[in-house]
């Protein structure tokens, strides 16, 4: 079990957020995550800044903030003093990656790439030397509880390929329509960090659901 799981917030209960963190924190997870929607790059709003400084306040493990906004130069420091460790951008959100890249991580955060599910991983190649993390999109991004899109097993596979070859220090994190039945076969593809939303916190027993996500093999 060496790969991470990130439970993602967007399927908790937003109205008692704590102890949804809570039961994160004393699970087997390693990360959690923040799905950030400003209602242009996604057709959804999700959090923003205060509701994730709350969540800060609580949780024991670090921050996998996902945005999901366009032009995201705009607000790195701030999501660095919010409490972000992980900063992932998208891929089809920025017109100069590189340089926002750097920034986040001349900020003290890992820096990660989203790609969605129709860009291909080859565009990645001369960015990957400047990153820490790909997030791959198993769904189209906005929402939660959608089905895992079969095609990102290639995709996966290709990028490992990638990365391997180049001797990169590059997680592979995937995002989308997670559940216990393709966690097995998506950390045997190549990925590092499963996030799941859906599947924990609408799940009987979240814990249990998350020791089954991180002993998937
Ligand atoms: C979707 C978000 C995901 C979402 C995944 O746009 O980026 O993080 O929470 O949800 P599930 O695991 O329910 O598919
Ligand atoms: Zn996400």
């Amino acid at each position: 079990m060496d790969h991470l799981v990130s439970p993602s917030l967007l399927s908790a209960d937003f109205g008692n957020l704590a102890k949804d963190v809570e039961i994160i924190n004393n699970s087997l997870a390693d990360w959690i995550h923040c799905d950030i929607m400003d209602g242009i790059f996604v057709p959804n709003i999700s959090i923003g800044f205060p509701v994730v400084a709350a969540v800060k306040r609580t949780a024991k493990k670090p921050l996998d903030v996902h945005l999901m906004i366009m032009d995201p130069d705009r607000y790195l420091a701030r999501w660095k003093e919010t409490g972000a460790d992980i900063l992932t951008v998208q891929y089809e959100a920025c017109t100069h990656l590189n340089r926002t890249v750097s920034e986040i991580r001349r900020l003290g955060m890992k820096a990660g790439v989203a790609v969605n599910p129709h860009t291909p991983v080859a565009l990645l190649k001369n960015i990957l030397p400047y990153i820490d993390m790909v997030l791959i999109m198993t769904v189209n991004p906005g929402f939660g509880g959608q089905s895992f899109i079969m095609e990102s097993y290639s995709k996966i596979a290709e990028l490992k390929k990638m990365i391997d070859s180049g001797g990169y220090k590059v997680m592979i994190e995937v995002d989308g329509g997670v559940d216990t039945e393709n966690a097995g076969k998506l950390v045997e593809t190549g990925v590092d960090v499963l996030v799941a939303g859906n599947t924990v916190f609408n799940s009987k027993d979240p814990v249990a659901t998350i020791k089954k996500l991180k002993q998937a093999e």
